[in-house]
């Protein structure tokens, strides 16, 4: 359970990345996919991180663990920020924080036994060796409902379903405090990931573990977070608790997600209207000015055009940009 410690604290973040398009003269293409993201989780807690496809969840993920340099901003971890601490400096951190990726398959040394993918992380961090180490391999194997027998073998012959419990496993090594999930859930049949996330959760409360759980629609990660962000080109324009956030969205983006989340009950889904979010998603290359959703908005205004709307506190612990709010 959450307790009121913050544990990580983003912000301003930005992640820009540039590349020279230009053959013979300098032409360089800028996509800004983190673009002025601001939030926080507590200790503890699941923070949710919602949006479609290409709106930067996981450039904004890796950009916290630093596996991308970041353009601008803070990344506060336990107060401290970590955004310009060298590799040195970051060795510490790397063992705190940890991540668990969409494809367990790709993210798997093919030419490696699950046994050297789980000990690697020991290795680098000099954890264990020899006889413990082995040990500590089998221990997370059960950890992750695994046995011992499976040590020895290669990720090609395991299901998409155990592969991720490898993947998970060796997030675990370095008996991480923070794990960033992202989409851990979305390439397994769906019999499967009720009982991943399940797993996810038990491991959570037994072992104090924070959160971020990133997914493509709000449905996936409404049972496992504690609160929840949208982010919509590069911006968070919505966060709240998981409770508020479905029973009184306030941003159009976030209802517009919502009404698209199918309706088992026919007299409900009768009875709630689905918003259809016309047009595509604008390029980060080239986004609108003012309020970055304004080209697929149904209530937008003059001052949307000009003026980008910035996160404000519209509940208690509910946020959202948007100039509706305004008043
Ligand atoms: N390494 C990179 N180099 C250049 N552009 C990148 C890179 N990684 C991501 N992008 C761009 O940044 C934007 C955000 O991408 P990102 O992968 O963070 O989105 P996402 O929300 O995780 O999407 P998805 O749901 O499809 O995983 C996209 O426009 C993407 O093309
Ligand atoms: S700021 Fe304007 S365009 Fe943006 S979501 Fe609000 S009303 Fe729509
Ligand atoms: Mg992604």
């Amino acid at each position: 359970m959450a307790n009121n410690e913050i544990l990580i604290e983003v912000k301003n973040l930005k992640k820009y990345f540039v590349k020279n398009k230009g053959l013979i003269r300098k032409q360089l293409e800028i996509t800004k996919a983190v673009d002025d993201v601001s939030f926080y989780i507590r200790k503890g807690e699941t923070l949710g991180l919602v949006g479609e496809s290409g709106c930067g969840k996981s450039t904004t993920g890796r950009t916290v663990l630093r596996l991308y340099e970041p353009t601008a901003g803070e990344i506060l971890y336990g107060g401290k920020d970590i955004a310009k601490l060298n590799r040195e400096q970051m060795m510490p951190y790397r063992k705190k924080m940890q991540m668990i990726f969409q494809d367990p398959y790709a993210s798997l040394n093919a030419r490696m036994t699950v046994s050297d993918i789980i000990g690697e992380p020991m290795d680098i961090h000099n954890l264990a060796s020899g006889k413990e180490r082995q040990e500590r391999i089998y221990e997370l194997l059960d950890t992750v409902g695994l046995n011992k027998d499976h040590a020895a073998r290669y990720p090609h012959e395991f299901s998409g379903g155990q592969r991720q419990r490898i993947g998970i496993a060796r997030s675990l090594a370095v008996d991480p405090e923070f794990i960033i999930c992202d989409e851990p859930i979305s390439a397994l049949d769906v019999s499967i990931q009720a009982q991943v996330v399940n797993m996810l959760e038990d491991l959570q409360e037994e072992r104090g573990l924070t959160y971020l759980f990133i997914a493509h629609d709000l449905s996936m990660v409404k049972h496992i977070s504690d609160r929840v962000g949208v982010m919509y080109l590069g911006s968070l324009v919505e966060v709240a608790s998981s409770k508020e956030l479905y029973a009184n969205p306030v941003h159009p983006y976030t209802q517009a997600l919502l009404s698209s989340i199918p309706i088992p009950d026919p007299d409900i889904a009768e009875s709630s209207k689905r918003i259809v979010l016309e047009g595509d998603v604008p390029s980060p290359v080239n986004p609108p000015s003012g309020c970055k959703f304004r080209t697929r908005c149904r209530y937008a205004m003059d001052v949307c055009k000009e003026v980008s709307p910035v996160l404000k506190e519209v509940g208690k612990e509910h946020f959202a940009a948007c100039h509706l709010l305004d008043k």
